[in-house]
């Protein structure tokens, strides 16, 4: 006897085969990283976006030595405190919190933004990448 899938079966399968591969949080990293990639950086080193982390960085326009961990502290499983508004923030790790590192827009917006607040500066897209694979690990 022979077993003729179903066209509606089928058709589910396609479906959530496509859902399931634009959905998925490692698709918008990806996506960033490709494109950090056409401005020539990579590759790219969890290691390297650990350190970039926690490093004291002098930001020049305000005199002030500050890091990203002075917002998300070291820890990114853990919820942040704003340095300055003392507003809570919701972990940055994916693992802790499903809905980080799901938007490319939105993680670029910010990227761009906390690098200006933090290093006084944008990060290059060899720095951003770095961060984006060390901070989709956690
Ligand atoms: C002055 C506080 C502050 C500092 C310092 C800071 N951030 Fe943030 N960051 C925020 C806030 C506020 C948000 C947006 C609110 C939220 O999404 O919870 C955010 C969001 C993000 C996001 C968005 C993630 C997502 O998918 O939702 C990324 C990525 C990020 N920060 C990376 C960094 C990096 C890298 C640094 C260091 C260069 C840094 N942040 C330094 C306050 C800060």
């Amino acid at each position: 006897m022979t077993i003729c899938p179903s066209p509606f079966r089928l058709a589910a399968f396609v479906v959530l085969a496509a859902l399931g591969t634009s959905s998925c949080f490692a698709s918008a990293v990806d996506d960033l990283l490709t494109r950090y990639g056409t401005q020539g950086a990579g590759p790219f080193d969890p290691a390297v976006g650990a350190a970039q982390w926690d490093r004291p960085t002098l930001n020049a326009a305000v005199g002030e030595t500050r890091r990203c961990s002075l917002c998300h502290s070291t820890n990114l499983r853990a919820v942040g405190k704003h340095a300055t508004t003392g507003k809570r923030i919701e972990p940055l790790a994916p693992a802790t919190n499903p809905e980080r590192l799901t938007d490319a827009e939105k993680i670029e917006k910010w990227l761009l933004r906390n690098c200006k607040w933090t290093w006084g500066r944008e990060c290059t897209p060899q720095e951003k990448g770095n961060f984006l694979v060390m901070m989709r690990a956690q």
